[in-house]
């Protein structure tokens, strides 16, 4: 993927070299380039312009994927929203100088103290999930003398096509409001003195190549909004939430971003309402890899392990969805010997414990390698499992690289820790 190029110092993001970026920082290492982060932005404005959307378009980066505040700070700054879906992604947003005007806030499960520092923040809206919220939310809000900007999250019963663990959209799932008791709770959000009633939300998964299933999505929704504008309930924005897929493997092209967009926005050109974007893995997820060394090769009889110095604790979508991730060595092939097919693993105490099954690769102790298309869901669902301190985090700018966040040490990791008297 184009992220990282070959050069004979092995392999760059921008201008610098991985091999000196493992040298001033460490490894494990997440690297990140502003430039593809950048360019993920821009290809959703450029899509939504291409629809006359853009003047009304508002881009609420998913957090989960990436919530370092380098990133968020870059978002905010070209002008992005944010999706959150906890109080500690609303601090975090708020900390990176993200507007709390463009911030909605999803999840099944929000407590009455992330209800109130949301509306004390003074955010864009509240995507509400069951009934039992809703009367929460306006209990709570009446208690801060404020209404609370309210979409619905409606679950539209649709089949994503995707991983089950990260499918949303089916009746099955605990993911938004049944579609069919949809109307009634809208009427019911209507009459409460503290509930602003101001869009509709539909979020169906994640990872999805074919944009089918949230056209069909999208389609079902917008037939509930002209619904309840008959019965004057009449929305100012739909927000479609995020879910678009991407390139994990050399051999399999992801979507592009226009084409997946295009059959959603085609139907909105015409319409009067605001829109609302949540996309998360899009805009950060091939724009990050994972740096990591080989520290031990053990040759079997069935399987050749290369143990590498990240594990499943730094990026748990191999052992958590099977996902694949593309391993590429970072320095420039030689003729040093013959590719065998390597199990790449950490040194964590489980079997699950791996980045990547059956790679060819030519591999000595010492090599480094890249583990691709890392920069979603990678470090933002790393743990210390097996007391392993976090990797560090650096943001290529150019020439430049930045530490955007240190390798955490060991005492950390107890710190909060103590011994009974
Ligand atoms: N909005 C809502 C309400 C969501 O739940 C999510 C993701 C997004 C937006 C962003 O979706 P995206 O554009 O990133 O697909 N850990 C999994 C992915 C979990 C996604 C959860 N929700 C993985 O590593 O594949």
């Amino acid at each position: 993927m184009s992220l990282a190029t070959m050069h004979e110092d092995g392999l760059r993001i921008e201008g610098v070299a991985l091999a000196d970026i493992a040298a001033r920082f460490g490894t494990p290492c997440y690297v990140y380039s502003r430039a593809a982060l950048t360019a993920a932005y821009a290809a959703y404005l450029d899509a939504l312009q291409a629809h006359g959307l853009a003047g009304r378009s508002l881009v609420c980066y998913a957090v989960k994927a990436n919530s370092n505040l380098a990133i968020l700070n870059l978002f905010a700054r070209l002008g992005a929203g944010f999706d959150i879906v906890s109080g500690g992604e609303l601090a975090r947003v708020i900390a990176a100088g993200g507007d709390p005007a463009k911030i909605v806030f999803s999840g099944v499960g929000k407590s009455r103290d992330e209800m109130r520092a949301a509306l004390e923040a003074g955010i864009h809206c509240f995507n509400v999930e069951s009934a039992s919220e809703l009367e929460q939310l306006s209990e709570v809000a009446g208690g801060t003398g404020r209404r609370a900007p309210v979409s619905l999250r409606v679950n539209p019963d649709v089949d994503a096509r995707t991983h089950p663990y990260i499918s949303t959209g089916l009746k099955t799932a605990k993911f938004g409001v049944a579609f069919g008791e949809a109307f009634e709770l809208y009427r019911r959000a209507a009459s409460l003195p503290h509930i602003a009633v101001k869009g509709i939300d539909c979020h169906i998964g994640s990872q999805l190549l074919d944009p089918a299933p949230a056209a069909e999505a999208e389609h079902k929704v917008l037939a509930l909004v002209d619904r309840l504008a008959a019965a004057g309930i009449v929305l100012e924005h739909i927000d479609l939430g995020g879910g678009m897929g991407i390139q994990y493997r050399a051999d399999e092209p992801g979507p592009a971003t226009a084409d997946y967009l295009a059959p959603m926005l085609a139907k909105l050109a015409t319409r009067r309402e605001n829109l609302v974007f949540e996309p998360g893995r899009s805009l950060v997820g091939n724009a990050g890899l994972l740096l990591t060394r080989v520290a031990v090769l053990k040759p079997g009889e069935e399987k050749h392990f290369a143990v590498v110095d990240a594990a499943m604790n730094d990026l748990m979508r191999p052992a958590l969805y099977d996902a694949w991730h593309d391993i590429v060595p970072v320095a420039k092939a030689d003729d040093r010997g013959r590719a065998m097919p390597y199990e790449i693993v950490g040194p964590v105490c489980e079997s699950g414990d791996f980045l990547g099954h059956d790679r060819d690769l030519v591999l000595h102790e010492g090599d480094l390698l890249a583990i691709l298309s890392a920069g979603a869901y990678g470090m933002a669902m790393a743990s210390n499992y097996n007391s392993r301190p976090r990797a560090a985090e650096v943001m290529v700018d150019g020439n430049i690289t930045h530490l955007i966040r240190r390798r955490e040490e060991v005492a950390q990791l107890f710190a909060l820790e103590s011994t009974l008297p």
